[in-house]
């Protein structure tokens, strides 16, 4: 006889998306009647949505969340002959837009409780020809910034937002993306807020930033002539019909946020104690982009979830500042380290059920015995 066991995909995109199919739908034929498939009035709409959900004047869409940063940098000035500091858990595309507009990267180290960017280990990169400090709020929740403010304020440095993987989440009360002198997001399908395929966002308080912005995006074009191009711009455009999906999206996104925050609290309580879940700050409303616990014999216990038909995730294996590409920039960041050693991310997303979470929670309780 066989055992029927249920199995729990990490992530289960079609899940999300089959919930909404009639507005996503309705919105996709209304771009296709229109036939305006780059620009247009979803676009306007989005960004004028995105910019009042995150409590900031501005959104200018593009074409995903590196581009979002690599514009940020650029608009600021940033390049050869300066140094952006980072931490140096994070997708490799912070690091990447750092490289490419000819910075610098300076890799810090982060808190051990929450794995967000350390202030102090800021303080201590921070040298003469330091222009910025990219925040990442890592896994669903910022990074504290109120440190990170003073130290860039105080040393006249640009303090960036990466919200890649923060959509909606707040700390003492702001809103991830209103904090810094800009933030980018990345619409990534998988992310809080994901586009049906490649999107991104840069969102400021600074109209002239946004507009620097919004001009190098769109080929350099002057906003009162586009045969006139003031700028040697690039292409890069948030597309009319993820401008059309992501503002589907973006009504249900507070809800979407709340169903991650009752899936981690559940995990919280029903996950042995020798794999705990991250800290978090106690003034964070935070989006639980990743379910990340840290687990010491971590092989042993991917085996079981493997055996167990259970998904899951490595956020981030080998840091930026350990990777190939980047090992001229190495150095000793002994917190990244010991957590890239231990991390793993468990199955979450809005729709997983109690059930579901139940299952990878006595899955894992099975693996010490
Ligand atoms: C922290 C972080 N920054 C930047 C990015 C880059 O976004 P995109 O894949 O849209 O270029 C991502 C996306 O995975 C991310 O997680």
């Amino acid at each position: 006889m066989t055992t029927l066991v249920e199995k729990v995909p990490f992530l289960d995109m079609a899940s999300i998306t089959s919930a909404l199919s009639g507005d996503l739908d309705n919105a996709w034929k209304t771009v296709l009647n229109h036939g305006y498939f780059v620009g247009g009035p979803e676009v306007e709409r989005f960004e004028n949505d995105f910019a009042r959900y995150c409590e900031a004047a501005h959104c200018v869409g593009v074409a995903n969340g590196t581009d979002a940063l690599e514009l940020i940098l650029a608009a600021l000035g940033i390049g050869y002959g300066d140094d952006v500091i980072l931490p140096a858990n994070t997708f490799v595309a912070t690091v990447e837009a750092v490289c490419t507009v000819g910075a610098r990267p300076v890799f810090v180290d982060v808190l051990p409780t929450t794995l967000q960017i350390d202030a102090d280990s800021v303080a201590a990169a921070i040298g003469p020809a330091t222009a910025a400090v990219i925040g990442v709020h890592l896994f669903g929740q910022m990074a504290d910034f109120d440190p990170l403010l003073r130290l860039t304020n105080r040393h006249g440095l640009a303090f960036v937002e990466d919200a890649s993987q923060a959509h909606g989440a707040r700390l003492h009360g702001r809103r991830a993306g209103s904090v810094g002198v800009a933030a980018a997001f990345s619409f990534y399908p998988g992310k809080n807020l994901g586009a049906l395929g490649d999107g991104g966002a840069v969102v400021t308080q600074d109209a002239g930033l946004a507009d620097r912005i919004r001009q190098q995006a769109n080929h350099g074009r002057a906003a009162d002539d586009r045969h006139r191009h003031d700028q040697r711009g690039r292409n890069s455009r948030l597309d009319t019909l993820q401008a059309a999906m992501l503002s589907v999206k973006l009504a249900g996104l507070d809800h979407a946020n709340q169903a991650r925050r009752l899936a981690m609290a559940r995990y919280v309580r029903e996950l042995p104690p020798w794999l705990p879940t991250l800290g978090t700050h106690p003034d964070a409303e935070s989006v639980f982009h990743l379910a990340v616990v840290r687990a010491k014999h971590r092989d042993k216990v991917i085996s079981e979830l493997d055996r167990n038909g259970i998904g899951w995730g490595l956020h981030y294996p080998i840091p930026c500042h350990r990777q190939p590409a980047y090992s001229e920039f190495s150095g000793s960041l002994p917190v990244v380290e010991q957590a890239a050693m231990e991390i793993l991310s468990l199955p979450m997303s809005p729709t997983i059920s109690d059930t579901q979470i139940d299952r990878v929670c006595e899955v894992l309780w099975d693996e010490s015995a």
